[in-house]
């Protein structure tokens, strides 16, 4: 991917630090971030993928500033985010949005999508009064929404309707990046798509640079222009999406591959699929050296003592594998 760095990710930590036993008597630390380093190119859609638990959530909230980083630099417009408080950060949530999976669950009930669209538009002063309706109407049409549904409530509307609100909402921040963390993952699937080609085409309309975060591999193929591969809060690939499907080098990316239906039937024949042995383990006490060791098919005794670097294999192609030969050097 060509262009300039929107997001510099650069060592990133984010541990959470938690209570355990019947009376919280235990004090415990989960590592759902480990020393992560990506760049996100201005105008991109970047997906982050891996099983459920894995951090890609906790990698959203933390580029974002809703979760503090414990250590590691988050550098937007030349300056490290990570460590702003509420204060410094007000400028620039405008700039960086979210969409979660459940919009029910962010629309306030009492709100008519209208109020809900119009809050953050008041919040951030962006249009007098006078203007808002009109900034409304142009919103909802933007997310293909009929104005009249200004004056709804979110109980009237489906969930993909509901989603599309939720984008309104994002977008009316006018910002130039958005997490969309599992975004169309509760929707039925001719509305998935729907709500992709929408996230698509206002991309393309506003310049806008997409962190996807997902767990179909199908939808990933289709949207992305990289994907990074998560395992237990580190990085294991990052790579375009033709390169990570063409020629995935990671163990823990070719097994995930490996249960992606492939849509030619004669290719679906032969696909032989890696099933991964085991679950996986426990953030709150990860396996020493590469986290995959414990489920991966091919690890040495090398891979439980030392943590493997994340090296550039070929330009723009990422990887964190002892087992992986060659790589570029910077
Ligand atoms: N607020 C929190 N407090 C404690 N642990 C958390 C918190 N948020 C997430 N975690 C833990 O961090 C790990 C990563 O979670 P998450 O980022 O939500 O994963 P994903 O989005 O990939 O499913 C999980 O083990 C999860 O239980
Ligand atoms: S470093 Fe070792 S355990 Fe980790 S993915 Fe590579 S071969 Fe498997
Ligand atoms: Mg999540």
């Amino acid at each position: 991917m060509q262009g300039e760095p929107l997001l510099k990710i650069e060592n990133l930590v984010k541990h959470f630090n938690v209570r355990l036993g019947a009376f919280g008597e235990r004090g415990a630390t989960v590592h759902a971030l480990d020393d992560v380093n990506f760049e996100i190119i201005e105008g991109e859609t970047l997906s982050l993928v891996g099983e459920s638990g894995c951090g890609k959530s906790t990698t959203g909230f933390t580029i974002l500033n809703l979760h503090q980083a414990t250590s590691g630099k988050v550098i937007y417009k030349g300056e490290n985010i990570a460590t702003f408080d509420d204060k410094a950060m007000r400028p620039l949530r405008r700039d960086l949005q979210i969409v979660f999976q459940d919009p029910y669950s962010t629309l306030n009930p009492r709100m008519t999508i209208g109020e809900a669209v119009g809050e953050p538009i008041l919040f951030h002063k962006l249009c007098t009064k006078a203007e808002l309706p009109d900034r409304i109407n142009r919103l909802l049409t933007d997310v293909g929404l009929p104005p009249r549904f200004a004056g709804r409530y979110p109980h009237e509307l489906s969930g993909g309707q509901r989603q599309r609100v939720a984008i309104a909402r994002a977008l009316a921040c006018e910002p130039k990046f958005i997490v969309c963390d599992e975004a169309i993952s509760a929707l039925d699937v001719s509305i998935q798509a729907q709500i992709i080609n929408l996230l698509l085409d206002l991309q393309e309309k506003y310049g806008l640079t997409y962190l996807f975060i997902a767990h179909d591999l199908a939808v990933v193929r289709h949207i992305s222009d990289r994907v990074g591969v998560m395992y237990l809060g580190r990085l294991a690939e990052l790579a375009t999406r033709e390169q990570l499907f063409a020629n995935p080098l990671h163990p823990y990316t070719q097994a995930l591959l490996s249960a992606v239906p492939e849509a030619d039937p004669v290719l679906e024949k032969t696909r032989q699929r890696q099933v991964l042995q085991g679950d996986v383990p426990s953030p709150l006490n990860p396996p020493t050296g590469c986290r995959f060791h414990t489920r991966c098919p091919i690890a040495q005794e090398v891979c439980a003592q030392t943590i493997p670097e994340w090296r550039q294999i070929e330009p723009g192609h990422m990887v964190a594998c002892h087992m992986v030969p060659g790589g570029l050097h910077a």
